[in-house]
């Protein structure tokens, strides 16, 4: 008999929201709008397309496993040294690496409740110990991170700006906090979002430091439109970048992810195009919000989080905005049991959301008025 060990069996698989398809099979609507993993309503970005297809003739060739044209364009986009730079199958999986590369089953990692739900399951799945600071005005408490660390403290996790608060960390907090974190201890800065909070002067954009314990982590998979491609890189010293080239499987990222990316570096207009759209359906969805007194938060991302009264409520709101074509996402499973986190879309998309976002919390305002919520 197979041994597994309990902390693989206490693991709860990763749940994604709901796929399109999904959702048109069950309900049989016509109509369908996700707004539920916080992608790029526009689509790829068209220049990665073109290098996808141009790039399908090489499939028969192994890739190159130190990615040097991709780790180049990086190189010279942000003003890193090329051997400061680490490409790999998404930010999720430069996560699982840097983790277990840095880290042994007895050390602590220290992240915030209410984070990335990938970096949960991430330290739960290597088995090491994950501590968890409470949230100060819905972003990290850095104050309290400082303070919950022990002699086994080997790590923190940062996501900045956060999911699926969407708060930031500005520099002058970023600067301060690295100052007191001993230097033994490795920093994970999450940039999945820079994107959308850079045009912030206040934003620290990570890359631009060089700290000896800070590794910054960036995706293609938002503001580029390439989740289903996965393609993410880190930014850190030389050294750190070295071994995590010794835990990285060889041929990752995969060859179209490669080319896409450098692509996609290249593609400032589309870039823009997506920065601005996410502005004007912000707009959108923040004024449906005040108009119905949604409790939110403010955003520097590609969504908002929404507060409902209680967990109960939150959950028949993505459950009566199912019933009607619209996906949301519940974020229970990051921590918070009345949240619901909502994305931009097009603008069409995001009208579209907004009909239904007011209709079904009115609705369930009346159904719950007895109890004075
Ligand atoms: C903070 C954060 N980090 C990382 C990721 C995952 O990025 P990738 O698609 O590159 O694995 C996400 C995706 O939702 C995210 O919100």
């Amino acid at each position: 008999m197979i041994n597994i060990p309990p902390f693989v069996q206490n693991l709860v698989p990763y749940k994604a929201g709901k796929p399109i398809d999904e959702l048109a099979r069950e309900k049989k609507l016509s109509k369908i709008v996700k707004l539920a993993s916080a992608e790029n309503p526009l689509g790829p970005s068209p220049k990665a397309v073109e290098a996808i297809k141009k790039g399908v003739l090489g499939l028969n060739r192994y890739t190159d496993p130190a990615s040097y044209d991709l780790v180049q364009a990086i190189a010279q986009k942000y003003h890193v040294q090329p051997n400061h730079i680490i490409c790999g199958h998404g930010t999720d999986s430069l996560l699982a690496y840097i983790v277990s590369a840095f880290t042994t089953e007895d050390d602590e990692i220290i992240t915030s409740e209410g984070t990335f739900i990938g970096i949960y399951v991430t330290i739960r799945k290597t088995g090491r110990k994950l501590i968890q600071v409470p949230m100060k005005n819905h972003g990290f408490d850095l104050a309290k991170i400082l303070h919950a660390i022990s002699d086994k403290t080997r790590m923190i996790y940062l996501a900045n700006p956060n999911n699926p608060t969407g708060t930031m960390i500005n520099r002058e907090e970023l600067e301060a906090f690295m100052e007191q974190v001993p230097k033994h201890i490795m920093v994970i800065l999450d940039e999945a979002y820079t994107a959308y909070a850079n045009g912030n002067p206040e934003y620290p954009n990570g890359v631009r430091y060089d700290y000896e314990n800070m590794v910054v982590t960036r995706t293609f998979s938002k503001a580029y439109g390439l989740a289903g491609l996965r393609i993410g890189f880190a930014v850190g010293p030389d050294k750190v970048i070295e071994a995590l080239y010794k835990v990285k499987l060889p041929f990752e990222p995969n060859l179209l992810a490669q080319q896409a990316a450098i692509a996609a570096l290249d593609d400032e207009e589309f870039l823009k195009k997506s920065i601005e759209l996410n502005k004007k359906s912000l707009a959108i969805l923040y004024e449906c919000f005040n108009e119905n007194n949604i409790l939110h938060v403010e955003t520097s991302t590609n969504f908002i989080l929404t507060l409902m009264p209680t967990e109960e409520f939150a959950r028949d709101f993505a459950n009566e905005c199912l019933n009607r074509g619209l996906i949301v996402r519940h974020v229970d499973t990051f921590g918070i049991s009345n949240g619901i986190r909502i994305n931009s879309g097009t603008i069409e998309e995001t009208e579209f959301a907004t009909g239904i976002i007011g209709e079904v919390y009115q609705l369930l305002k009346e159904k719950n008025k007895t109890k004075n919520i």
